[in-house]
């Protein structure tokens, strides 16, 4: 977890202004939704809003207050089983595919354990807290940043779920930004250079050790591959020819009968997506989104190309701003943004679409998992899962970093998970 070993005096006040921005901002995500949007869950992998506004609550409950706050009330004592997510450490849990289920307590009842929790989170800091104490606040907020993503991603595939195709936010057409035109490439020298999180500020635990890599000579794409670039891989076979795909992605196409980024939907000879802002037509300049590692892989594959390894990634990141297209409390665009006319270097490496590198989410040499339930967080999520890099639309500003390793299974869709290619030097 965070490496913040030396908190300035400060912090305390820093931290609960930081608490009153994170909580505020879940609740103002929730806000369009009514009780039923909240409650229905449309997929095992996906979270009701309620689960999502409850589970961030109960992660302030069980790892901050009870251990830390003498005489902390628990709100109520059936939530630990309701809202624990995969702490094992930490008791049984009801059953991922079956938080939907959940449609008791109602969500004003959620709402009224955020507000006893928030309360007891600023009494704890009113009265300044211990670095530890610090620290595990300051997790839970990155924590409930997360499922600020995830409750945006989950009520998408709620939605598209639905014949009526409801927008999450006003479907009014955006600003479209001038073509982006074709990618560049930006070359990078090998050789050894250093990779993960240093230390100074908030880090996850999984982005560290700081450990040398060895990497070669390579070349990355200035912009991430579009959506006028996925309709051409469409177009040629990409979905039908067996060569360009890895043996588990292939057997998925057989078995889902994938064709398109998921979403996407063929009307009268043009395709729309489903978006936080309803049905949209197909931006063909803005990033392809809703695709799996797999789908990823096959286009590098068709392109003749292949996606970064997450050091590449990393290594090419180090020092650009992280401005970018990102969720701003949900106010955002809340869809992939296209690049732009080309400037002199890389291009929507923040923001817009996760990602996807070819790397193994895999511990760094040296990494330890913290002590107690906590430890839980990343290290036992340590196997089959590949590393995406960058941020997306649906992240809250401010989330990211360019040390931070998201990661998901490879047949995953329902993030905002696109690619940006590389190539050898
Ligand atoms: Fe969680």
């Amino acid at each position: 977890m965070a490496a913040l070993t030396a908190l300035a005096p400060r912090r305390g006040a820093d931290l609960l202004t930081a608490f009153d921005r994170v909580r505020s901002g879940s609740r103002a995500l929730a806000a369009p939704l009514s009780d039923a949007d909240a409650t229905v869950q449309s997929m095992p992998d996906a979270s009701p809003a309620k689960w999502h506004l409850a589970h961030t609550t109960w992660f302030f409950e069980t790892m901050v207050l009870k251990p830390n706050a003498p005489g902390y009330r628990v709100f109520d004592e059936s939530f630990n089983y309701l809202f624990n997510s995969y702490y094992d450490s930490v008791g049984e849990r009801q059953p991922r595919p079956r938080r939907g289920m959940i449609t008791r307590p109602h969500l004003d009842r959620v709402t009224e354990y955020r507000a006893h929790v928030d309360g007891a989170v600023e009494d704890l800091l009113y009265g300044g807290v211990e670095p530890p104490v610090a620290e595990l606040i300051e997790l839970g907020l990155h924590h409930e940043q997360q499922h600020q993503e995830l409750l945006l991603t989950d009520i998408l595939h709620l939605f598209a779920q639905s014949p009526l195709k409801p927008a999450y936010r006003d479907p009014s057409p955006l600003p479209v930004r001038a073509a982006t035109g074709e990618a560049g490439w930006v070359a990078f020298d090998g050789g050894i250079v250093e990779i993960g999180h240093d230390g100074r500020g908030f880090a996850y635990d999984c982005e560290g050790p700081r450990h040398q890599a060895l990497i070669q000579p390579f070349r990355l794409a200035d912009r991430c591959v579009t959506n006028g670039e996925w309709l051409d891989f469409m177009a040629d076979g990409g979905y039908r020819d067996p060569l360009l795909w890895l043996s588990d992605g292939w057997a998925q196409i057989l078995e889902h009968r994938w064709s398109a980024p998921l979403y996407w939907e063929e009307r009268d000879g043009e395709w729309w997506a489903m978006t936080l802002r309803g049905m949209q037509p197909i931006d063909r300049d803005a990033p392809v989104a809703h695709v799996s590692y797999f789908e990823a892989d096959a286009y590098a594959a068709w392109a003749g190309k292949r996606l970064p390894t997450e050091f590449e990634w990393e290594r090419a990141a180090e020092g650009l701003s992280k401005d970018g297209n990102f969720a701003g409390g949900g106010l955002g665009r809340l869809r992939p943004r296209p690049a732009g006319a080309a400037g002199s270097g890389l291009r929507q490496m923040f923001g817009d679409v996760w990602e996807w590198t070819r790397s193994a989410f895999a511990p760094y040499p040296g990494f330890r998992p913290a002590a107690g339930a906590v430890g839980e967080y990343n290290g036992k999520f340590m196997n089959g899962q590949y590393v995406l890099r960058g941020g997306s639309c649906a992240t809250p500003e401010g989330h990211i970093r360019a040390t931070y390793r998201n990661f998901f299974q490879p047949d995953k869709r329902w993030q905002f998970s696109g690619l940006r290619l590389a190539e050898d030097a």
